[in-house]
């Protein structure tokens, strides 16, 4: 894919990719079990910015590597970000409506059927880092990339994050409790899409690794610290879910914790400390910088 194209075609078009690759990897809707396998079609074609797989994308391209290759984790980052949604909007967690400007998966169908969908997205996750024929890297490689894939998504990673937030639903946490919690529930996986970019890419420079990480873990945070923000100054019609959910459920957040002001200076600072993440690099990498200003300016 063109590296020069303007920063806005370029999303456009890496959503229109890892759309076309999930597309080809989920099961066809009459397949049996039919009814399971359209609630994971629903849960994943249905919109959403696709950021993870634009890290993938992004990262994997400013560092030379195929753009083929980059497809498998770019899909694989998308189904457990996808399966997070379904679960995460269940009446045991969240407990919401809408989704993408749709339904959610369990109104849509049933609560059992949602937690299903969540389920076979994540093994799909995992079959398509295992066995992807287009990712040309070692089986070592691959054995790496499954690992910190499985790290970033579960009790450690995102999935200690989601505990950490039911957990914390009406207490007030202190600004590092709450750091803590947004780094795993979403930081992880954000973080993971830029190192699986880099790693399907063959980057083995451990302090260009380093920087990359550090630039990912800035915008990790500021891309949780921007959904609180919207939570409250977005609109439904826009950001595709209900406008004050957090609220009405006493969630800790960013803006309940600082206030709207210091929890949007909060955000640009992240901004900034990842750019200076990524001082050594060069022109390649403006892709990240560009990614980073819009995690932090983005409407929905
Ligand atoms: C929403 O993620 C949940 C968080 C982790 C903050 P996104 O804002 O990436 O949701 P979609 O994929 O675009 O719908
Ligand atoms: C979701 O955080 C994080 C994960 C799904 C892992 P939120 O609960 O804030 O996400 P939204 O606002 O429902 O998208
Ligand atoms: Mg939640
Ligand atoms: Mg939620
Ligand atoms: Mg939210």
């Amino acid at each position: 894919m063109s590296t020069a194209l303007p920063f806005k075609q370029r999303l456009r078009d890496y959503k229109e990719r890892v759309e076309k690759a999930l597309d080809a990897w989920l099961p066809a809707p009459d397949q049996q079990p039919d009814r399971l396998h359209q609630a994971m079609r629903y849960a994943v074609l249905n919109g959403g910015k696709r950021i993870r797989p634009v890290l993938v994308y992004a990262t994997g391209e400013a560092l030379g590597g195929p753009v083929a290759g980059l497809d498998g984790p770019a899909c694989a980052l998308e189904l457990i970000h996808a399966y997070s949604l379904v679960h995460d909007d269940l009446p045991a967690m969240d407990d919401d409506d809408l989704r993408r400007g749709i339904p959610t998966c369990h109104r849509a169908f049933d609560e059992a059927t949602a937690i299903l969908v969540g389920d076979a997205l994540q093994a799909l996750a995992f079959k398509i880092l295992a066995r992807d024929p287009a990712m040309a890297i070692s089986p070592h490689a691959r054995l790496d990339m499954i690992t910190l894939l499985a790290d970033a998504s579960g009790s450690r990673g995102m999935v200690g994050g989601q505990a950490i937030d039911l957990a914390a639903v009406g207490q007030r946490l202190n600004l590092a409790q709450l750091e803590n919690m947004h780094r795993h529930k979403t930081g992880a996986l954000i973080r993971a899409s830029v190192e699986l970019g880099a790693l399907a890419a063959g980057c083995q420079d451990k302090q260009l690794l380093q920087n990359l990480r550090d630039y990912a873990r800035c915008i990790g945070l500021a891309f949780q610290v921007r959904d609180d923000i919207l939570d409250i100054e977005g609109d439904t019609a826009v950001i595709g879910k209900t406008q004050g959910a957090d609220m009405a459920r006493n969630k800790p957040t960013y803006p309940a914790l600082l206030g709207l002001e210091e929890a949007k200076a909060t955000a640009r600072r992240l901004h900034q400390e990842a750019l200076d993440a990524l001082s050594g690099l060069d022109r390649r990498a403006d892709i990240l910088r560009q990614i980073s200003a819009y995690i932090v300016q983005r409407e929905s």
